[in-house]
């Protein structure tokens, strides 16, 4: 049985030069079984022809033109009709407009009459990805259940190299079907930590690292649409509280320690993704240091190590942790793996020119788990990356445990 067999999607098609690759995943989705329409932005006119789409799609393209023979709502004809609504390629000014609720023509107000999964595949020039006012529509996207897959980095047709391109037809539809696949995680407890530390050295300075939380609040996030139920611990980010999961901010390795060791005995899956501060400062300062000196000398002092001790004390939750190295990455990692006694390590190499790790929206990992075996996941989005880890987590728990109650 293909997943996507009978399904009913639409595909919204908008004004990029990227348009031309509706054609391509509407004949792929065809020959999964899927039942595909295709609605287009004046604009993408332009770009595809009406005649190309429905030829492959089998059905009457719908457009700001096109008279329904059935009603005079056809926006909400559509919404009703489509189990998924796929926008690909959605360009910055589509995305802009759906982030906002806009709805003045026909796919963006049926983006507003439907009430079921919208995956968004932007494609657009890396500067128009990159635009603060795009990753805030981005942001805001994903904070409402809509998907955005991709996109991929290279070279555009305008010339520029970067984030920005259309990902792959092979893409999407993974990832249509894992969305049509069931709930994996559902009702498995997950307690997730993310962002950094910060470990005081008097009132007005302290000890951090440039973790932004992004991955651990991708991973939040994805657990939860997969049905888990998500208990996060954050350090100081900038990042808005993800809505339906329960969070805990904290500031100090000695706070993370602290609200771990508390709801630890509640988790199946422990999840830390924080870069937890190693050392702390032996002694603060309750006066502001005073420049009166050359140099500053300030003790510090190893804290112990929260995921270790949770893979120590609770040898049945299932442990993962993440390492962030610059060199040998692969014996490090592995190293850490088993000194710590955890389930899998995601290591990836801290790569400020490639614009991947910390405080990047992308990142370049490797899966490591404890029977060594490793899966690399090249350069993706972090939202990508995290479906990717929790699938492999989903996999690997569901054998242990299966192990375990067998030898129970
Ligand atoms: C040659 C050309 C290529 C374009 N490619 C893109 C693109 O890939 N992504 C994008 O966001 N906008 C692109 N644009 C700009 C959009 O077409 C423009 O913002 C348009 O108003 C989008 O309308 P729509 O979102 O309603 O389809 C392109 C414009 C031109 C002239």
């Amino acid at each position: 049985m293909k997943i996507l067999e009978n399904k009913n999607i639409l595909i919204g098609i908008s004004g990029s030069i990227a348009a031309y690759k509706a054609a391509d995943l509407i004949s792929k989705l065809k020959s999964c079984g899927a039942n595909v329409k295709a609605i287009m932005t004046t604009s993408s006119a332009k770009f595809v022809t009406v005649t190309t789409l429905e030829s492959l799609s089998g059905n009457e393209v719908i457009n700001e033109n096109s008279k329904s023979k059935i009603s005079n709502f056809k926006h909400l004809d559509l919404a009703k009709w489509a189990d998924i609504l796929v926008i690909a390629p959605c360009t910055a000014n589509l995305m802009n407009k759906i982030a906002n609720g806009v709805g003045d023509d026909l796919l963006t107000t049926v983006c507003l009459a439907y009430n079921k999964k919208l995956f968004i595949v932007p494609a657009m020039n890396p500067e128009m990805w990159t635009n603060k006012i795009t990753q805030s529509s981005v942001e805001k996207l994903e904070q409402n259940n809509i998907n955005i897959i991709g996109p991929d980095y290279g070279k555009h047709a305008c010339g520029d190299t970067g984030y920005g391109r259309m990902c792959s037809t092979e893409h999407i539809i993974e990832q249509l079907e894992n969305f049509q696949a069931q709930k994996i995680l559902s009702g498995i407890k997950f307690l997730i930590t993310a962002g950094p530390t910060r470990e005081p050295l008097d009132p007005v300075r302290f000890i951090s690292n440039y973790s932004s939380g992004k991955m651990g609040y991708a991973i939040a996030l994805v657990a939860k649409q997969l049905g888990a139920e998500v208990n996060l611990i954050s350090g100081p980010t900038s990042l808005n509280k993800l809505e339906g999961i329960e969070t805990t901010y904290v500031e100090t390795s000695d706070d993370m320690r602290a609200i771990v060791n508390q709801e630890i005995a509640n988790a199946e899956i422990f999840i830390s993704t924080a870069a937890i501060s190693d050392y702390r400062p032996v002694k603060y300062s309750k006066s502001k240091y005073k420049k009166s000196s050359d140099r500053l000398t300030i003790e510090f002092e190893r804290g112990s190590d929260i995921l270790q001790s949770v893979a120590q004390q609770y040898p049945d939750i299932f442990t993962v942790g993440f390492a962030a190295e610059t060199e040998n990455l692969l014996e490090n990692a592995t190293e850490k793996l088993q000194s710590k006694k955890i389930d899998m390590i995601i290591a990836n190499i801290a790569n400020y020119e490639k614009n991947l790790g910390f405080g990047s929206d992308f990142n370049k990992v490797t899966i490591i788990s404890k029977d060594t075996n490793v899966e690399e996941i090249d350069s993706s989005r972090k939202i990508d990356i995290a479906y990717r880890i929790l699938k492999k987590i989903h996999k690997e728990y569901f054998v242990i445990r299966k192990r375990s109650k067998k030898n129970a």
